[in-house]
């Protein structure tokens, strides 16, 4: 078993979609071990993406995750990092798989309904941000 971090961002809590996401998430096996609804402030957002600092999209990118609410995930299965990537599909929703969560409901790169680690080491770092675990 391994764990992973998944975030329900705002243009997916907007539009009523956190358990249409909880339903694909259940039937690719995985397991909710933690799960909460939270605020960003715009301190939390600029953490949280300080891999992404001097990239032309950050400022956009944290107005965007302060704009709403999102529901971070604790995620468990085997694999969970690589087959959660798998079931999100590329960061610009017009690139990503027919089939995955992105092509499915995500509207544009920035507003691409939900963020997933990509490797156990971010993901172990991403978990401890959101909860203590
Ligand atoms: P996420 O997987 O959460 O990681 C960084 C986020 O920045 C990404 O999803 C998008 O929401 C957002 N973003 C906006 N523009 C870009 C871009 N050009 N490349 C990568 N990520 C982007």
């Amino acid at each position: 078993m391994n764990r992973t971090l998944l975030i329900v961002k705002p243009d997916a809590t907007e539009r009523n979609l956190i358990g249409h996401i909880i339903g694909r998430l259940e039937k690719a096996r995985y397991k909710v071990v933690e799960m909460k609804m939270v605020r960003l402030s715009e301190q939390d957002a600029r953490r949280f993406y300080a891999v992404h600092e001097g990239k032309p999209f950050l400022n956009s990118l944290v107005a965007f995750m302060t704009s709403g609410p999102v529901v971070p995930m604790l995620l468990e299965k085997e694999s969970a990092v690589a087959d959660l990537r798998t079931l999100v599909g590329a960061t610009d929703p017009g690139k990503a798989d027919c089939g995955t969560i992105r092509y499915e409901i995500g509207k544009s790169i920035e507003k691409n309904s939900v963020h997933a680690s990509d490797s156990d080491e971010n993901a172990a770092i991403e978990i401890a941000f959101f909860f203590d675990n």
